[in-house]
């Protein structure tokens, strides 16, 4: 085993593992060193794991089985508490790290080869020799794509490395484009990829209040609150911290759009502390059998193009008005605005408040 580690250490110069950068091998919790993933003697382009791709990181980041055969072989020690990350990737909505095959240490993505399928490996999004935290986050240091399209050798920003696959050019969606979606110059947007005014919303929990940005994983990430960070699995669909229901017609609870409520309080939006007819729209009106409708039916996720308050009417529950065609927002002022479109067969046009 020392020895192993002695070879692959003789390789560091051609591989340009920078000494100085604190990685996962100078951790006190891996006693092994490189030999702690590593194992043989490789031929110097094949990194000789123990175990193929994620089931090489399970091994430490798995199961509390998986450990303690890691600490009894001495490649990990028993003093660090490390999470489950596989019990992460095992929910129904996650990352496809179980698609093998198609990751190379070399790749350039987004690859504009569609034969090539769509992946996610544990390595696109983290560096395993580098340091593994920064005091930022744990993602630094692996190849991504700037807001202006510009390839990135070490990603600086959480939402460079999504880039790199959540754009235009993998399977050519241009309704997932996130480059697009997350553009600085969107009228409105979850404050991403740049800040927001500050001023704060009346809804805000205390956990996003005095926030100014926050990152992909906020959103997207287990849906259990003390579960590990990063955009691994959850059992609610879109891979989101809670439950979204977005049908257009709903029935409001804490649950249907449990995860709008995590960081902004139900009460304020039931209230209609900013918009006036929240409540009328949410629930409805369960004696006159008007349904309630979905967050999703008035607003956008990530941003707004043309609106503010990301305000984007989903087009499955509004039409435009007839005859003149029109399907529109438009505010006036503070707490003050309009609408003109077709709703459950009613007509706004338009509606004010
Ligand atoms: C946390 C586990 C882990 C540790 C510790 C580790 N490596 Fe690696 N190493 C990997 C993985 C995973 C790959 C494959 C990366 C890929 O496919 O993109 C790899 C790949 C390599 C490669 C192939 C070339 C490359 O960069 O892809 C070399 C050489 C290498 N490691 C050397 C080392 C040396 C030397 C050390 C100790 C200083 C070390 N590794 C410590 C996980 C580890
Ligand atoms: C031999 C055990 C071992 C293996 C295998 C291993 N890790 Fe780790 N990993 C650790 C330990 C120990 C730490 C904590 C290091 C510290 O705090 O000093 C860690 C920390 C991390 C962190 C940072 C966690 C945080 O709190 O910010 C990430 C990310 C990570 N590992 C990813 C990976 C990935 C990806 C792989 C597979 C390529 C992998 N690890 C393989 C032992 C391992
Ligand atoms: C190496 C490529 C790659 C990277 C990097 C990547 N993803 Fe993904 N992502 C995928 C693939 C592949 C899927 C599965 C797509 C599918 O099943 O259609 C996916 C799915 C998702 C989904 C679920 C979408 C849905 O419709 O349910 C979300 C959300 C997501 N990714 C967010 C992120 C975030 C946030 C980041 C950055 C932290 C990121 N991704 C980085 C490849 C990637
Ligand atoms: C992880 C926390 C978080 C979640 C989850 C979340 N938001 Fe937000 N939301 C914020 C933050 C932070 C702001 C920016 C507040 C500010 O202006 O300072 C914001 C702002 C907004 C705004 C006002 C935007 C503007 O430009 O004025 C709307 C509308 C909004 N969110 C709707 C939603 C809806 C609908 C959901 C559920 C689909 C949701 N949010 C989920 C944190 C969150
Ligand atoms: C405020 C919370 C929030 C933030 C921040 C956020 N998302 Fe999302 N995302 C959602 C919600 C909610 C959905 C599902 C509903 C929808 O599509 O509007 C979604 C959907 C997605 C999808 C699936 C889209 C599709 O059409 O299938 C992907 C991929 C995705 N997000 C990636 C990202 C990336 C990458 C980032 C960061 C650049 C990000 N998200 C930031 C809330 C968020
Ligand atoms: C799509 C990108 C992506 C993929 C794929 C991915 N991660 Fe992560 N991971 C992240 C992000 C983002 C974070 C959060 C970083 C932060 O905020 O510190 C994270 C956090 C972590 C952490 C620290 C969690 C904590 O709170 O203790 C570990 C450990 C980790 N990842 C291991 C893995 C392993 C192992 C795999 C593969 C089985 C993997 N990741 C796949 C993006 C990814
Ligand atoms: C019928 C359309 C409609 C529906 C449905 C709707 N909203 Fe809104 N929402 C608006 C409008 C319009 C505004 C802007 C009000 C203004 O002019 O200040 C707004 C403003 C907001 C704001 C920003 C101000 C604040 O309260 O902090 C948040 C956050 C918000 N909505 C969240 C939600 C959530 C969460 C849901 C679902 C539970 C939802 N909205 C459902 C139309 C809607």
């Amino acid at each position: 085993m020392k020895k192993t580690a002695l070879y692959i250490v003789g390789l560091v110069g051609l591989t340009l593992i920078p000494a100085s950068v604190a990685t996962h091998v100078g951790s006190v919790y891996m006693p092994e060193g490189c030999g702690s993933c590593h194992v043989g003697h490789g031929m110097s382009n094949e990194p000789m794991l123990s175990a193929s791709q994620e089931d090489a990181c399970y091994q430490c980041h798995g199961s509390v089985d998986k450990k303690s055969v890691m600490i009894a072989s001495g490649r990990l020690s028993p003093a660090v508490s490390l999470a489950d990350i596989e019990a992460e990737f095992d929910k129904l909505y996650h990352h496809p790290v179980e698609n093998s095959g198609e990751h190379s240490p070399d790749e350039r993505l987004p690859s504009f080869s569609k034969s090539q399928m769509a992946h996610a490996e544990c390595v696109d999004c983290h560096n395993p020799h580098q340091r593994v935290h920064d005091g930022v986050n744990s993602v630094a240091r692996v190849t991504g794509y700037s807001l202006s399209g510009q390839y990135l050798e070490e990603a600086s920003q959480e939402y460079e490395i999504c880039l790199k696959c959540h754009s235009e050019v993998i399977g050519g969606r241009s309704d997932a484009d996130m480059r697009t979606q997350f553009s600085p110059v969107v009228t409105s947007m979850h404050p991403v990829t740049r800040p927001s005014s500050g001023k704060g919303q009346v809804s805000l929990t205390s956990y996003s209040q005095g926030r100014t940005t926050m990152n992909c994983s906020d959103c997207h990430r287990s849906e259990d609150p003390s579960g590990p960070r990063g955009p691994h699995g959850s059992m609610y669909k879109f891979m989101l911290s809670g439950n979204y229901s977005v049908e257009a017609e709903a029935d409001e609870s804490p649950l249907a759009y449990q995860f709008c409520y995590s960081c902004h309080e139900r009460n304020s939006i039931l209230g209609n502390e900013s918009f006036p007819l929240h409540r009328e729209h949410i629930v409805g009106d369960p004696f006159k059998g008007i349904p309630g409708t979905s967050c999703y039916t008035c607003h956008a996720s990530h941003s707004s193009e043309r609106n503010l308050f990301l305000v984007r009417f989903n087009r499955e529950a509004v039409s435009k008005t007839q005859p003149d065609n029109r399907m529109e927002f438009r505010s006036l002022g503070a707490k003050s605005g309009e609408c003109y479109l077709m709703c459950h067969g009613k007509s706004h046009d338009p509606a004010r408040y």
